[in-house]
């Protein structure tokens, strides 16, 4: 005979799914550790701001510095003493490719441009996938000593407080941040039209340059919005779970929705994500 599926049974693809599902004790566990690396490597970071920095490109315009290479080395030799069967992606140095569950997406600095300049906007990301969900994410930024964190639905915090998106519905009332991606001199989409079409409808717009930085900025509620192109994987990894774990609205500008792949990004504090979307595709709402 055969068996009829009864409500509440656990079929063995559930219980596939549910064995996927990191524990909360585990989530800390590596929160811990993402947390001490990023102020670590930012505290590195902050020694090296204001010193003359050798530089080299990777591309017309993307700057390298050494201390680029201090954060990220520094960051990768942790996780790999502690964690030596997980895959890390990091910017400069590439991919450890172990075939492993989990994976650590790093961008040892963020704003690089700023940091050469001594401009003061500069940031640590580290985020850990497990199973292709982005399950941590630790953003530090070592000017402000503010460290953003969030793990997969266990909310979003600056310096361990509680942090949420803001509550603005007008465009005309809000605060954007965008960016220009590397390519601009290249590329097919720059942002310019974009930008100044957003610039006409909403109340102000910031270009700071660390995606990351925009990203918890949004989180907690100083901006209400943020778009870009062409930003990476380590860009927004991290950061990408703060603004969601705040209450935010993460997708690609057309609303499809957004893995750390995807070639462009509209995040906001929810309200305002229609009209975002709206303004930005030129499309009606
Ligand atoms: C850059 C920053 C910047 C964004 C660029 C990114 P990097 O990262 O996040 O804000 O506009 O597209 O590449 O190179 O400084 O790590
Ligand atoms: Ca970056
Ligand atoms: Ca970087």
């Amino acid at each position: 005979m055969q068996y009829k599926k009864q409500e509440g049974d656990i079929v063995p693809s559930m219980l596939a799914r549910q064995q996927k599902v990191l524990d909360k004790t585990e989530v800390r566990k590596l929160l811990q550790l993402s947390g001490e690396l990023a102020t670590e490597a930012g505290e590195i970071l902050k020694r090296g701001f204001n010193r003359t920095h050798k530089i080299d490109y990777k591309g017309r315009i993307n700057p390298v510095t050494e201390y680029d290479l201090k954060s990220e080395r520094y960051i990768t030799s942790h996780i790999s003493k502690r964690f030596p069967d997980h895959a890390i992606l990091a910017e400069e140095e590439g991919a450890v490719a172990e075939k492993s569950s989990y994976r650590w997406v790093i961008d040892p600095l963020d704003g690089t441009v700023n940091y050469a300049h001594g401009f003061p906007m500069y940031c640590v990301s580290i985020a850990v996938e497990f199973e292709g969900d982005i399950v941590a994410g630790t953003v530090y930024d070592p000017e402000r000593d503010e460290l953003f964190h969030a793990g997969l639905k266990m909310g979003a915090y600056l310096n361990q407080k509680r942090i949420k998106v803001s509550s603005e519905k007008i465009l005309q009332r809000a605060l954007l941040a965008t960016g220009f991606a590397y390519n601009i001199g290249t590329a097919r989409r720059t942002n310019l039209g974009l930008f100044a079409r957003m610039a006409k409808k909403a109340q102000g717009l910031r270009r700071a340059g660390s995606a990351a930085i925009d990203l918890c900025w949004l989180a907690c509620g100083r901006i209400d919005g943020f778009w870009e192109f062409y930003l990476q994987p380590w860009d927004t990894a991290a950061a990408k779970l703060i603004v969601e774990e705040a209450g935010g609205q993460v997708s690609r500008i057309n609303g499809a929705s957004y893995s750390i792949f995807s070639p462009d990004i509209l995040a906001s504090n929810g309200h305002l994500h229609k009209v975002m979307r709206s303004v930005l595709t030129g499309r009606a709402l």
